[in-house]
């Protein structure tokens, strides 16, 4: 697969999620599977493998540590620290939940350490300090946040340069196009889209009939609603269409649609088949001409779409609890 670059760190153009083998998609593989999958992306030349401490409470990281051990040095593991409103003393905070992920992962240096979610707009500078400590001391590579605000990119990154800044991105989900997404430009940082296929919807494969267990994230997710998936259709014909003509899939017209915008991005789709790892990473070497583009942004542009962030329809789903 071709790479790109996340500032000073050298990736895949599209990475792996992991957090579906064991987190927010409902059943999860058999551990040898999971170990299987993941060592069956680098076979397909990814180089960059997403997890973070909250994945199954730790379960993530340490089966992503495992399966990535006969090729560690060779690829970019990143993963994420959570850390709360009432945590005191940040620097330490941040500095033991390392260590659990070091520990976890089986490795003495993480690639892309990223604050997961920021819960304290006061933390910004503390938690951009002691990330470049951690730099220096060669326990982290680089490092990141996830859905941030453009503000808190620009104050972050005038304390220790950010690598990546990963949020939710995908033809559903576009609210950090307007400012943070070039704020990463201007300032030579990385986006990573999670969520890049929209929870899968992109892909055309999941109907109005379909239902959802245990803790899948679509039961909740309002994209997902029946009556959502309907009216949504029109997005996925466009897709069908450009997919048609390119011998592509919309899966990977969604993907390649992101690459074409910027260099500096890299989606990190979830999958836990083969079958969607050829397709997804296939997207890699479907390239978009820039009048294909074009076209495909202007029909985007006149599309309503249906249902909320995943985010906000997450959020609602803690304060039903
Ligand atoms: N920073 C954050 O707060 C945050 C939040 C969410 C996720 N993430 C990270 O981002 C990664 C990706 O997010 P995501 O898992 O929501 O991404 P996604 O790729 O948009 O959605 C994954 C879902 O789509 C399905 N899917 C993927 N490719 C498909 C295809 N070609 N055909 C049919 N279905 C397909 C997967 O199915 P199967 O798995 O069943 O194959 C899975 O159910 C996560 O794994 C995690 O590492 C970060």
């Amino acid at each position: 697969m071709n790479t790109r670059d996340l500032r000073d760190l050298k990736v895949s153009a599209i990475g792996y999620g992991c957090m579906g083998l064991s987190h927010g998609y409902g059943a999860t593989p058999e551990r040898s599977e999971a170990i299987r999958l993941i060592r069956s992306a680098y076979g397909y030349g990814c180089t960059f493998f997403d997890t973070a401490e909250a994945y199954g409470a730790g379960d993530n990281e340490r089966l992503v540590g495992e399966a990535v051990k006969p090729f560690r040095s060779r690829i970019v593991l990143a993963t994420k620290l959570h850390l709360n409103k009432e945590d005191g003393d940040v620097a330490a905070v941040v500095r033991s939940h390392l260590e659990g992920s070091l520990k976890r992962l089986g490795t003495d240096y993480v690639d892309l350490y990223y604050q997961h979610r920021i819960e304290d707009d006061d933390q910004v500078e503390e938690v951009a300090g002691v990330m470049g400590e951690l730099i220096r001391e060669g326990k982290i590579r680089g490092w990141g946040q996830s859905q941030a605000t453009e503000d808190q990119v620009r104050r972050a990154n005038a304390v220790t340069p950010l690598t990546a800044v990963q949020s939710e991105f995908s033809m559903m989900e576009r609210m950090f196009e307007k400012d943070v997404i070039p704020a990463c430009e201007e300032l030579g940082i990385g986006f990573v889209p999670f969520s890049p296929l929209a929870s899968g919807f992109l892909s055309g494969k999941y109907t109005k009939q379909q239902t959802y267990e245990g803790d899948d994230v679509r039961r909740v997710i309002t994209r997902f609603a029946p009556e959502n998936v309907e009216r949504n259709q029109p997005l996925l014909e466009l897709l069908y269409t450009l997919a048609e003509e390119k011998g592509a899939t919309p899966a990977q017209i969604s993907l390649a649609w992101m690459l074409h915008k910027k260099d500096y991005i890299v989606p990190i789709p979830g999958m836990r088949t083969t079958a969607r790892m050829e397709e997804n990473f296939g997207a890699a070497d479907v390239a978009l001409t820039q009048r294909e583009y074009e076209r495909l942004e202007e029909s985007l542009a006149k599309l309503t779409l249906y249902g909320n962030r995943t985010d906000q329809d997450i959020a609602k789903l803690k304060r039903m609890r």
